[in-house]
């Protein structure tokens, strides 16, 4: 096996640059095989009496020449640097290089796809362009110069003001100027040809915004939401955080071949088309409810990111945490408070718990870092979101608000640390964070178990909370983390309670491994604890199914509300894991199917029809995984399906009542029509199951098909698909051959075509998908396609990734060899399900391991990969 040398850097390692860059001026020559770059940077000591020579990174650059001030010097290029040598307190490199943007595989630096030309900096994408200080604390002033031929390019853009252009032989060409200096990861290019969408925006102070949304050739239509969006989320941050725009333009791009979801450049925004691309005969309501949301996170990253930036990429979640609060509470504002709330919860409850649990574990301020593309992680982002949102729990929106506002004044055009943020809430709230600090250092997730007891005489319940955290890989020893918990209390009978010793804002504090509380309420009273999901923390309390009844029926809180149905879900798996692994017959779900027939049955006009929808929902086989440390999967597969099947035969009337009575009024989105909607679908689907339940699968299918027939928004048509997919429906080959027939020129649209078939919950997948590999609209080294294929079965189809033949590891690895040395970022994400094998039975332990360690001998293994399969391979 090869050696691999690839280093960890060490937060604590940090040094202050030796030097910084006041001004960058670049010509960029495009070319797809071989665009010529010429930089001009002014460089400035920043150490007194230092004579260390100027170190620059590269990677990917064909270098042609390098001068100090127009003179020829003394340089040396190796493994990745530029090292030049005696040089001046203060000088301009001149640097000219040539990259390759067609053959820019990686998607990181300036790459071609799809006939555009455009960038992707973040993380360090910058040295594949040219020879840079490229790291987050070095800010410096743009000037830039885009020369191409006019056919193909007649857009060229850049950061900021557009301040020349003209035509000069035979080519024409843009001069871009950027007032505010930024580090290298926020610089943009894009040249192509484009709809073009434009708007304008009036801030509060009165600045007249030119905006202007970039879309392929022929989508113009479906940009408009996209822009809609863009005015709504300029209009929210002055209203909610007092935050102007401070351009006099704003671009949005939207591309085809991205490595993630969007990238806040300043005043040049490049988004994955997926989230700007929306019509209401192509685009689901989520897909709309998540356009606004990506629009909204991108523009608000230009204060969070852009104006006050990292000082080093340790500091990722500083700028990335803020943000997904801000844009969270915008969606909560402008959409859906409720959905937001529920939706953000289950990326915790899943996904962050899993990662959590896992090898690449890791601190919401990570200490050890190989590659940073491994950690856009939602750690980083969703748990470090919950940790702003907790800060928030404990000051009250108006201290967070001046805290906001002393962080971005104080620091403003600077690039700054975690620390620095927290001591500006502290500040402008009086509060003392020390101790929450421990939300940042430790990796892993809190147990919190909860007990009572009542005195009687005294007539005052006794509330004990205890938290534990369990070692992490990297620490063995876990401190106290200071927890908010949000509390109320329930009568018997369903009453609120407002004891006098309950804080007035509800918040309980935990930040002991035990303390005891007590409140003076009814006897037979119920603690509510963590209402909307108060802490990232795993709760266990002495609920039985009638509290959980109280609350699913009582509770004003959303979150506990849609929870309650979970818990019982829960409750069942705990009670029937034994009997479901032994292959037993499983007990009807009795206290399920209770609370879901009291939900429908209390239906009423105003009836929150999302949190209704997602109170019915099942929880997710992978949320299932979360329930417990270790995964019993035959098992939870077998309880999950009793337990739908169990809940559609019983509820089959009901369901039909709602398939046939909640219906939305027009396919536009809108939030009423998306409750509308998921409700009339999610009844569908169960009265479909009932069918097929009760040896109908006829009359399902008729069913299925005529909905698809004739519903015209795509979320209709792409549900009514999914349900004749995953229940295997007499006419699913129709739908699925009428669909593709529509559709199969538009890409985005045949993604959801890829997506149903490979998260469909059955071990058959992994040779549908397979097949799906060859299908003509298949692009093996799109992202887009990449994710909704084989991304879709491994990170949303565990009964298909993990059959026990290992066929589903197999494909895994052959879609990551093939990625290895393409696109490994793109690779490495979709091997997160391997990395903790430790948790599954032994069969399926040692097929991943069979798996992980062929990729470990692969020659020429990428330092994205290589650092997830070591972290996973070394543990004991
Ligand atoms: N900063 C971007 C965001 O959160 C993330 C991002 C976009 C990114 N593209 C990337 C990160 C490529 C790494 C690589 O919106
Ligand atoms: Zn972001």
């Amino acid at each position: 096996m090869e050696k691999k040398n690839y280093k960890a850097a060490r937060r604590l390692d940090y040094t202050a640059p030796e030097f910084t860059a006041t001004t960058t001026e670049m010509v960029f020559e495009l070319a797809d095989d071989a665009t010529v770059v010429k930089t001009n940077t002014r460089y400035k000591r920043l150490t007194t009496n230092s004579k260390a020579p100027l170190r620059l990174v590269g990677e990917d650059l064909e270098l042609v020449s390098v001068t100090i001030d127009g003179f020829s010097c003394k340089y040396k290029e190796e493994a990745g640097k530029l090292i030049v040598e005696n040089v001046p307190d203060e000088f301009e490199l001149q640097i000219e290089n040539i990259i390759s943007p067609i053959r820019n595989s990686e998607l990181m630096g300036l790459y071609k796809s799809n006939g555009v030309f455009c960038t992707q900096c973040e993380p360090e994408g910058f040295r594949r362009i040219t020879y840079a200080l490229d790291r987050p604390d070095v800010l410096t002033k743009y000037k830039v110069t885009i020369f191409a031929p006019e056919y193909g390019c007649s857009v060229m853009l850049s950061n900021g003001n557009l301040i020349e252009q003209g035509k000069k032989n035979g080519r024409h060409y843009t001069v871009w100027e950027d007032p505010f200096p930024k580090p290298s990861y926020l610089f943009a290019l894009v040249a192509g040809t484009f709809d073009i969408l434009e708007d304008t925006y009036t801030t509060r102070s009165g600045r007249k915004v030119n905006l202007q949304l970039y879309v392929d050739r022929g989508y113009y239509d479906r940009g408009k939401w996209a822009m809609e969006s863009i005015k709504e989320a300029m209009r929210w941050d002055e209203d909610r955080f007092s935050l102007e725009y401070d351009l006099d333009n704003f671009k949005v791009v939207a591309v085809d071949f991205f490595n993630q979801g969007a990238m806040e450049n300043k005043s040049l925004n490049i988004f994955n088309s997926i989230y700007v691309l929306v019509d209401k005969e192509s685009a689901t309501d989520s897909a709309f409810f998540n356009v606004q949301s990506v629009i909204g996170h991108e523009y608000f990253h230009n204060y969070t990111g852009d104006r006050v930036t990292l000082r080093d990429w340790f500091q990722l979640s500083l700028k990335e945490s803020l943000t997904v609060f801000r844009d969270q509470e915008f969606s909560s504002d402008v959409a859906s408070r409720t959905l937001t709330r529920l939706k953000a919860v289950e990326v915790i409850r899943g996904p962050q718990f899993a990662e959590d649990a896992s090898p690449m574990s890791h601190p919401v301020r990570p200490e050890e870092v190989m590659e940073m593309n491994n950690f856009y992680t939602v750690t980083i982002y969703d748990k470090g979101a919950e940790v702003i949102r907790m800060i928030h729990t404990l000051i009250g929106e108006t201290n967070f608000k001046a805290g906001l506002s002393l962080y971005l004044n104080r620091f403003d055009g600077q690039a700054v640390t975690i620390e620095d943020f927290l001591c500006c809430m502290e500040e402008a709230s009086g509060y003392d964070l020390k101790q929450f600090r421990n939300w940042y250092t430790q990796d892993g997730t809190p147990r919190v178990s909860a007990s009572w007891k009542y005195d009687s005489s005294k007539k005052q319940m006794l509330l004990h909370l205890e938290q534990h955290t369990p070692a992490t890989l990297k620490q063995k020893e876990k401190k106290p983390f200071y927890i908010p918990v949000r509390t109320s209390f329930l009568t018997r009978e369903g009453y609120p309670e407002h004891p006098a010793e309950l804080p007035t804002n509800g918040v309980l504090v935990l930040n002991e491994e035990q303390q005891d509380y007590l409140f003076t309420v009814l006897e037979g009273s119920l603690p509510v604890l963590f209402r909307d999901f108060s802490a990232p923390v795993k709760l266990s309390a002495p609920y039985t199914e009638q509290d959980f009844k109280i609350m699913l029926e009582h509770c004003d809180d959303p979150f506990i509300k849609a929870d309650s149905s979970v818990q019982l879900a829960s409750i069942y798996v705990k009670h029937n894991l034994e009997a479901a692994s032994r292959s037993e017959d499983l007990p009807v779900p009795v206290a399920l199917i209770d609370a879901y027939s009291y939900l429908l049955d209390n239906i009423s006009a105003d009836t929150d029809l999302l949190l209704l929808n997602e109170s019915l929902k099942l929880p997710s086989l992978s949320s299932m995984m979360e329930f417990s440390d270790t995964i019993s999967l035959d098992a939870l597969i077998r309880i999950r399906a009793h337990l739908e099947s169990s809940v559609a035969v019983e509820l089959a009337d009901r369901y039909r009542k709602v398939y046939e009575t909640v219906k939305a009024e027009t396919p536009a989105y809108s939030v009423g029509n998306m409750g509308q909607r998921a409700m009339n679908l999610n009844a569908l689907y169960m009265l479909a199951l009932a069918y097929k339940e009760s040896s109908k699968a006829e009359e399902a299918s008729k069913l299925v098909i005529d909905h698809y027939h004739n519903f015209q928004s795509m979320t209709d048509k792409l549900s009514a698909m999914q349900t004749a997919v995953h229940l295997d429906l007499p006419c699913k080959d129709q739908i699925l051959r009428e669909f593709e027939e529509k559709w199969s020129n538009d890409a985005l649209v045949m993604d959801n075509f890829f997506r149903v078939q490979a998260t469909c919950p059955n071990e058959e997948t992994v040779f549908t998908v397979r097949n799906l590999l060859k299908h003509p609209r298949y692009d093996s080294n799109n992202p887009n396609r990449i994710r909704a294929l084989p991304g879709a079965m491994a990170l949303s189809n565990p009964v298909a990734l993990h059959r026990k033949d290992g066929a589903g590891y197999a494909l895994l690895c052959d879609v990551v060899t093939y990625l290895n040395d393409k696109n490994a970022h793109v690779a490495a994400r979709i091997l997160t399900p391997l990395i903790n094998y430790k948790r599954f039975d032994e069969v399926r332990q040692e097929q991943i391991v069979k798996y992980l360690n062929k990729l470990m001998g692969m020659r020429n293994l990428s330092r994205s990969i290589y650092e997830k399969v070591e972290a996973a391979l070394k543990q004991e």
